[in-house]
């Protein structure tokens, strides 16, 4: 029984692009029509026939605008809203100054359950409907999370940071607390709604080899989840880890070392490898979260798209906000376009979006339920409105393919463009008190 009829151009993607032309990586159906079962899940998707429609079931008419499949964000820091803009020279000092004071407040459940709401609000405002977040070490932090994410049924990932050690106190577990508490956690969060519990060791500076030690453990108790941490972000961030560890050649060598790298883990940033680095990545078959505006903002790297598909290496794209300078995926691959260019690579509109929608669902190992318009999966949808402003309404004027669409909005586009975010094919945007 369809609880929902969705109409308009629709846009997903079966595999990622060869290039610009690939038109078989995609289908694009000028006249489209979903058609939203009443657990949420597309019942239907193809070209609009009104006869399809049951009887009662209204129609919600989003011509001439496009629909994807929800956008995907794979590395952002819940607890850091209000880190955002945060003026420091580089990564550690960005780290010391601001970002371990402000995830101090996330001992007080009232301050979780506050950002945890405005963070759920922005990620719907910028058509975002999955993400895997970086919670505070608070185990109330992932509380507030997991428990926001329910009551707007959304496919939501994160864990508790685990850090014992080169921080203020006041964050410190220990590897002991680190185990029980990311457990328990395991327990309460994992499966419950939409909700996936990730592993994240925070990064070798801040755990200890007797937390990596048991961070293992826990992956080998829960083989089915993922794993999230950071990694070759900062010359210095490297040049520490490798003080830290001293018997270690290479800071992915430690990781590995601790049984932490494999497909289900995302290895944030992940700019600055070494050439045996890049083996160890492309054997594990881990992926490399490149977070553009974070990267940029502190200066802290270019990541080399061409050298890591040469490499046989699997890359994702994400904010990393609080680092990172916006929630909008569209803003976010502007940023990844541009630093490809100075690599001197290329990155076509059409795979951008193939990153934002089904790279993405793949890097988290959720692409059997989200990530493409398709019977069965999910209905998290975006619409996406390239006229939403005077300065793109006249650029579309001399628009005439859908991949210079996709381009402009990816270019020029933000929030504002998003004109609705559906979850479970509940349209959520236009319900945002704003
Ligand atoms: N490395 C360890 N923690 C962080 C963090 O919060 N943000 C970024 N960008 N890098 C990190
Ligand atoms: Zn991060």
């Amino acid at each position: 029984m369809s609880s929902r009829a969705i109409r308009g151009r629709l846009l997903s993607f079966r595999q990622r692009p060869a290039g610009r032309d690939d038109i078989g990586a995609y289908s694009y159906v000028e006249d489209g029509l979903i058609l939203v079962d009443a657990d949420g899940r597309i019942a239907f998707s193809g070209t609009y026939d009104a006869s399809k429609i049951p009887a009662g079931v209204a129609v919600d008419d989003h011509r001439p605008n496009l629909i994807c499949a929800g956008f995907i964000d794979p590395h952002i820091h819940f607890v850091q809203m209000q880190v955002v803009g945060s003026y420091a020279a580089n990564l550690l000092e960005w780290l010391n100054s601001y970002t371990f004071i402000e995830e101090q407040r996330f001992s007080d459940p009232e301050h979780g359950s506050r950002i945890a709401s405005a963070f759920f609000d922005e990620l719907i405002r910028q058509g975002t409907t999955t993400a895997s977040a970086f919670c505070s070490v608070h185990p109330e932090s992932v509380d507030a999370y997991f428990a926001e994410a329910m009551k707007r049924n959304m496919a939501m990932a994160g864990g508790k940071v685990m850090m014992d050690r080169e921080c203020p106190e006041e964050l410190r577990d220990s590897a002991e607390r680190g185990y029980e508490e990311s457990s328990d956690l395991i327990a309460k969060w994992h499966g419950k709604g939409r909700n996936s519990y990730v592993i994240s060791p925070r990064f070798a500076i801040t755990s200890s080899p007797a937390q990596l030690a048991v961070t293992r453990v826990l992956r080998d108790e829960h083989p089915d989840l993922l794993l999230q941490t950071h990694v070759n972000e900062n010359r210095d961030e490297i040049k520490k880890a490798g003080e830290l560890y001293p018997d270690y050649p290479t800071y992915l060598g430690i990781y590995a070392d601790y049984g932490l790298l494999g497909p289900k883990s995302l290895m944030g940033h992940s700019i600055h490898y070494k050439p045996h680095e890049l083996d160890m990545m492309r054997e594990s078959g881990a992926v490399a979260v490149s977070c553009p505006t974070s990267n940029l903002f502190l200066g802290s790297g270019l990541y080399d798209l061409a050298q890591a598909d040469r490499n046989g290496i699997r890359s994702a794209v994400a904010t990393d906000i609080g680092g990172g300078t916006s929630y909008s995926m569209l803003r976010t691959m502007d940023e990844f376009y541009k630093v490809q260019q100075l690599k001197g690579g290329r990155l076509d509109p059409v795979s951008s979006f193939w990153f934002l929608t089904a790279g993405n669902a793949e890097a988290l190992g959720m692409e059997a339920d989200i990530g493409r318009i398709e019977a069965g999966k999910f209905a998290d949808l975006v619409v996406l409105d390239a006229r939403a402003v005077p300065s793109m309404a006249i650029k579309m004027e001399r628009v005439e393919r859908l991949e210079e669409e996709l381009f402009m909005l990816q270019t020029l586009g933000d929030d504002r463009c998003i004109a609705e975010t559906y979850v479970a094919g509940v349209p959520m945007k236009s319900a945002l008190s704003l």
